[in-house]
């Protein structure tokens, strides 16, 4: 073994201290100020001087966070001073008496609280001895814990060695490891994609990470770790207040949440709650509420401890996003399109502040995969503004054998087949106008604000007409009369007249708003206004075909490619001189690897009738869909052309216009800027830059019409090379001819 000289010796230290530095930055602070690559070299650098003095390796230096076989059992440790839980309060109400009754101990009018966000994780003592972590261990029963320090080690926040000095030789430092809400969502996507059960919750994930055996399943989890106060003390001392001393600890290095506040009184705690609660969706990880702590060490001291909880401090819970209750039945619900979703029906139960009694189940693989049945209790779920989730069932309360959920694969309303395309999760109810469900529905949406927006028309009275055979589809909402609405239940006079005038006024409305209503499958809000504004007026939009959304480019069977292999080998001087590329029978002959013959002969088709240009680009053989309205692609155009060509839908719309509906026409709003309107121009012979679609598109764009056959009143004809007859057409009628060039100057 090589001695190592004093300047290696150096240069590991400084490294290590460099790692560690990037790895506070990156992992406790999310602000890496080096790139990653540069932190690799790094590592690679303190690694590779490592293995050349095995000797200098120390258990603190950051190539030793994961190591050594995995464990068969966790052995127990026990706290040298005990690990003690908080008094909850859940409300200002309780937060009060808390602080009444230590102004009242301590004879004083208001004191210092140190406030904090209240993690959702597990608390950990950290043991460092000289500075270097020794061990670390869960809290178990507060009294014993389990040695978990393999795979603490492997989290990134957590230093291996403390920094600088001053420190106590030992030190217990205590907090919280976490998942934050990111590598959660991460990690659960992994479990899935790998076939295993995802976790229910952030504190059950990181909970889990802690307690796998082999430290390399830990040090692949995304745990984090947040520093909230000390345990065991020796040889030295600490400052005198809560934050100084968590101050201290930021200093040697130790993660500590940048939430940490001083607050005065009761009043500072109560608005310390209301801000870190308005921003809990927010923050990078989950909290369940926030500690108050009265900061002066000496006050703690003189305010002591009742049964397992100190008196000096209280967690203020904020309401609880989960909840368990019971899962009562799951029904089916048909939406407009037919798909058929499953809800789930609960026992009502307050989730963050409101009650929650249904939640959708999205389809029936998501049931099985969380293996939900009827009978159990479940964790529902509401954060922030979402909606309820209902997560997973408890199965520590499934007693009796529960039957597996199975979905009926029929419509639970017109008794219709259910179908399911491949390869999807939903099913569909078949019944299509049949179905009264979908009727429904789709009236609903035809009158909602966002639509017709029919005032007076909710989805309670669509129900009932539909129930009283009064309507079948929306269009019969404008023969409704004010005799037929009074005969309805719960429908006054009054009622009556104002939901027809609402229907009255709906009739005026706008284009984008009318095709919105229409409900055509994947056709939002936003695309029908591009839809409208596209198209301008609904007879087009009705005429449109799959050729006017989507231009199939370039050759069949040309991937990029061999569209870049075939263009080189075209435009290869060389081949130009050998091969007759006129002719079909010398196409046979041409072998380009990794094209196939068939394609070969594709372009060879191409080239006979639009002539070989001088120079080949590889993007107009390339075979390619080209959406021409930008946000409209193929699956919306196919099923755009699928619900006009319904003779249905084609009746319901006439009807519409019929009973009056309108909209103001759609103007040109590029129409005062646009170069070429009125202008009438021919497009002939192949164009080198692009092709004759495009340059037509792009022609059209500046206000031009395009035609395909001269004439006086044509403006100007285009000629690529080739044109053939059209040009002399053009010259015998006086009419202007450009050539490319020209035509380029023209696009913008
Ligand atoms: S102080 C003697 N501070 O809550 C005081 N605990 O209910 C002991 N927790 O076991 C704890 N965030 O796991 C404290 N800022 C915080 C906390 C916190 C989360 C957890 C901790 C503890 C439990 C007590």
């Amino acid at each position: 073994m090589k001695n190592p000289p004093q300047e290696i010796i150096s240069q590991l230290n400084a490294l290590r201290e460099q790692i560690a530095y990037h790895n506070e930055r990156y992992y406790v602070y999310d602000a890496p100020d080096l790139p990653d690559a540069e932190y690799d070299k790094l590592f690679a650098q303190l690694q590779s001087l490592e293995q050349q003095y095995p000797q200098l390796i120390t258990p603190s230096s950051p190539t030793q966070r994961v190591g050594g076989a995995p464990l068969t059992a966790f052995s127990s440790v026990q706290h040298r001073v005990p690990m003690l839980s908080l008094a909850n309060a859940f409300s200002p109400q309780e937060v009060e008496a808390f602080d009444r009754g230590i102004c009242k101990k301590l004879a004083t009018e208001q004191v210092s609280y140190a406030a904090e966000p209240k993690l959702d994780g597990l608390a950990i003592s950290l043991l460092y001895q000289k500075g270097e972590l020794q061990q670390a261990a869960t809290r178990g029963d507060g009294v014993m814990g389990e040695d978990v320090t393999l795979n603490v080690r492997t989290i990134k926040s957590i230093p291996l060695a403390l920094r600088g000095t001053g420190y106590p030789q030992t030190l217990e430092v205590r907090g919280e490891v976490f998942m934050p809400k990111a590598g959660f969502v991460a990690l659960n996507q992994q479990q899935l994609a790998r076939g295993e059960k995802p976790f229910a919750n952030p504190r059950n994930a990181a909970a889990g990470s802690l307690r796998q055996l082999d430290a390399s399943v830990a040090a692949s989890r995304p745990l984090a770790f947040y520093c909230y106060g000390v345990g065991y003390v020796e040889e030295g001392a600490l400052a005198t207040s809560h934050t100084e001393i968590l101050n201290q600890l930021q200093r040697w290095g130790v993660p500590v949440s940048p939430e940490v506040a001083v607050v005065e009184g009761v009043d500072g705690c109560l608005a310390y709650h209301q801000d870190i609660l308005q921003r809990r969706d927010q923050l990078r990880y989950e909290i369940d509420g926030v500690v108050y702590k009265v900061n002066e060490l000496a006050l703690q001291k003189a305010l002591g401890f009742v049964a397992r909880a100190p008196r000096w401090a209280i967690a203020h819970k904020f309401p609880a996003q989960e909840e368990m209750t019971e899962l009562l039945a799951i029904d089916v619900q048909v939406g407009r399109t037919g798909a058929l979703t499953p809800v789930a029906r609960l026992a009502p139960v307050q989730v963050g502040g409101v009650v929650v009694t249904n939640a959708t189940l999205h389809n029936e693989e998501e049931i099985q995969r969380k293996d939900l049945r009827v009978g159990d209790k479940v964790i529902v779920r509401r954060a922030g503004d979402v909606i309820p989730e209902v997560v997973a069932p408890v199965m520590s309360y499934r007693k009796d054998e529960l039957p597996r959920y199975v979905m009926k694969k029929s419509c639970p309303v017109c008794h219709s087949e259910a179908v399911k395309e491949h390869g999807m999760a939903v099913w569909r109810c078949s019944g299509g106008l049949f179905c009264d469900a979908q009727r429904k529905e789709s009236i609903k949406h035809f009158v909602a604000r966002r639509a017709m927006d029919i005032e007076g028309l909710g989805g309670k009275l669509v129900e009932q007409l539909v129930d009283e055979q009064l309507i079948k589809d929306a269009s019969d909402l404008y023969k409704l009369t004010e005799d037929q609405l009074v005969s309805l239940e719960r429908m006054g006079e009054k009622s009556a007249k104002n939901t027809l005038k609402g229907i009255e006024k709906s009739k005026s409305t706008q284009f984008s708003k009318f095709l919105f209503a229409l409900g055509i499958p994947s056709v939002g809000e936003e695309s029908a206004k591009i839809l409208a504004d596209y198209f301008k007026t609904l007879p087009a939009l009705m005429a449109a075909k799959l050729s006017d959304y989507i231009v199939k480019k370039g050759v069949k069977g040309v991937g990029p490619k061999s569209a870049q292999k075939i263009a080189d080998f075209l435009n290869d001087e060389k081949n130009r001189e050998v091969y007759d590329l006129e002719s079909p029978a010398t196409w046979r002959q041409i072998k380009i690897s990794g094209v196939s013959q068939s394609t070969l002969a594709a372009v060879a088709e191409r080239f006979q009738k639009q002539g070989l240009p001088d120079k080949v680009n590889p993007s107009d053989l390339e075979n390619k869909n080209s959406v021409m309205i930008p946000g409209v692609g193929e699956l919306t155009a196919k099923s755009i052309i699928a619900f006009f060509n319904q003779p249905h839908n084609r009746e319901v719309i006439d009807k519409l216009l019929a009973a009056g509906i309108h909209w103001p026409a759609i103007e040109d709003k590029t129409a005062e800027a646009r170069p070429l309107d009125g202008q009438v121009v021919v497009l002939t012979g192949t164009l080198s830059q692009m092709s004759r679609d495009e340059a037509k598109r792009r022609l059209q764009a500046l206000g031009a019409k395009v035609t395909s056959s001269v004439s006086k009143k044509t403006s100007f004809v285009v000629a690529g090379s080739d044109p053939g007859s059209k040009v002399e057409k053009a010259l015998s009628l006086g009419v202007e001819v450009k050539d490319e060039q020209m035509l380029m100057a023209l696009l913008p």
